[in-house]
């Protein structure tokens, strides 16, 4: 197997590029790895999750399995192993067997890894990666999917890694916090009737997960949505005024899983001498009480109850970040530019989120902020294919296994969204009460 460098830019995608992308990936799944002390490798911080080796495995493996032995017909590394890894676990209301599983020890792992990386390095490296009318490979479909895999998972690790305790993590040399305050008030922005692109067009973007297609163009109503984020300071208030022991704020099963779990506060909160806290990925701090906070849709909804609100749909968030008064949509909120760090916190700039209404330059035409990064916007959508929908061949059960209705879309991005991610048409899901995701919301005014 020739491992010589074509340089002929590809159709689908240019074959440097796809290296460079898969190794800047594996270099990052190290470095978040290398933030765990070493005795953490078995550890199941999230018991609806596999524990993290699992995640060490799974992801070369599925670039194995996905883009080597599928999309290339080429040989894989070891049968066994290619099946435990194959496959992650939806985080599910009652949990898993944990004892189904028996995981291989550290080196076998270490070896399985490595096998599997140089066969995908391989692959990009001499392969033909994109082949017209091929059912994996047409546009380069199942590199694609390798790269955005690996860079979704790293969100799913970080967001891991901050239940573990403090001790089972060093901070890198670059760990900083963002505590000041923005400037920007809180309050209603109006966005005028008119139309919003979901998803998007086959064939305007190089690549799309199979949810994103066929996107179709809606009409919204005027509606007034909040131009920042809700805070920690705006959710205590409802923390404190009994909001958790209220049951008229929640639907009947969110009231029941707030029972059931004995919930008081959103959990990236703690409470240590009688003040409230955030319990950050490598301390514990004074509440911040100017960054989005972070909570499970059915504790986002209980407050926009409780202030006689409610949760924007798909399309209102649509119209909010990418539409604008020429019902020209736009690439990003603020426009064309490629996004930098001014624009909003994205890429992994931060290990938290910072305060809401710091990054104006990523306001969208409407002057709505921080809708890209900062935390993922939920609302009331319910996760389900466009019509038209058909499942991605290099991966069928990534969305549809989840169109059950228990579901529902989250838009935007967090700290730990990778920049390639960030396209408009990206539609992410969770079930309304996984509370550990780096979720934030606003609300819309009812009308009525
Ligand atoms: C799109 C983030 C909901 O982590 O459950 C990774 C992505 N799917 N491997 C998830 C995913 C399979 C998925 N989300
Ligand atoms: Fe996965």
């Amino acid at each position: 197997m020739s491992t010589t460098l074509q340089n002929t830019p590809v159709r689908g995608i240019a074959r440097e590029h796809a290296l460079d992308w898969y190794r800047r990936n594996r270099a990052r799944t190290q470095a978040l790895f290398d933030v765990l002390t070493p005795d953490t490798l078995y550890a199941q911080p999230i018991a609806q999750r596999h524990p993290i080796v699992f995640y060490v495995g799974h992801l070369p493996g599925f670039s194995l399995n996905t883009l080597v032995k599928r999309g290339l017909g080429r040989p894989g590394v070891d049968e066994a192993l290619e099946r435990l890894f194959a496959r992650g676990i939806d985080p599910d209301e009652d949990g898993h067997d944990a004892a189904a599983f028996t995981w291989p020890d550290p080196e076998a792992v270490r070896a399985f890894v490595r096998a599997a990386d140089d066969r995908v390095i391989d692959a990009l490296a001499d392969a033909d990666l994109d082949q017209p009318g091929h059912p994996l490979l047409d546009r380069a479909e199942a590199v694609y999917a390798i790269l955005e895999h690996e860079a979704m998972h790293q969100e799913t690790l970080l967001y891991m890694w901050h239940r573990l305790p403090h001790a089972a993590k060093r901070a890198p040399a670059d760990y900083t916090l963002h505590l000041r305050p923005g400037a920007v008030a809180q309050g209603d922005v109006r966005i005028p009737a008119g139309m919003a692109a979901l998803g998007a067009r086959r064939g305007d973007i190089p690549f799309g997960w199979d949810n994103e297609f066929p996107g179709p163009v809606v009409e919204v109503e005027s509606f007034r949505i909040q131009r920042l984020n809700v805070t920690n300071g705006d959710f205590l208030a409802f923390v404190e005024a009994g909001g958790y022991r209220d049951p008229q704020w929640w639907s009947p099963q969110d009231w029941a899983w707030v029972q059931a779990d004995q919930l008081a506060h959103p959990t990236f909160w703690t409470r240590r001498e009688g003040e409230w806290c955030w319990r950050g990925m490598f301390e514990d701090i004074a509440l911040p009480l100017a960054w989005p906070v972070y909570v499970s849709q059915a504790e986002a909804s209980a407050y926009a109850r409780w202030t006689r609100r409610r949760l924007p749909t798909e399309a209102e968030y649509q119209r909010a970040a990418f539409g604008s008064p020429d019902d020209a949509p736009r690439p990003h909120p603020w426009g064309a530019a490629p996004a930098t760090a001014a624009h909003g916190v994205f890429d992994f700039s931060s290990w938290e989120p910072a305060p809401v209404g710091t990054h104006p330059d990523g306001q969208s035409a409407w002057g709505v902020h921080d809708l890209v990064g900062n935390g993922w916007e939920w609302t009331t959508t319910v996760f389900d294919g466009f019509p038209g929908f058909t499942p991605i061949a290099s991966y069928p059960e990534y969305s549809a296994d989840f169109f059950d209705g228990s579901h529902f879309v989250l838009k935007g991005g967090s700290p730990a969204t990778a920049r390639e991610l960030l396209r408009p048409s990206f539609r992410n899901w969770f079930r309304p009460r996984y509370p550990y995701v780096y979720a934030t919301f606003r609300t819309v005014e009812v009308t009525a």
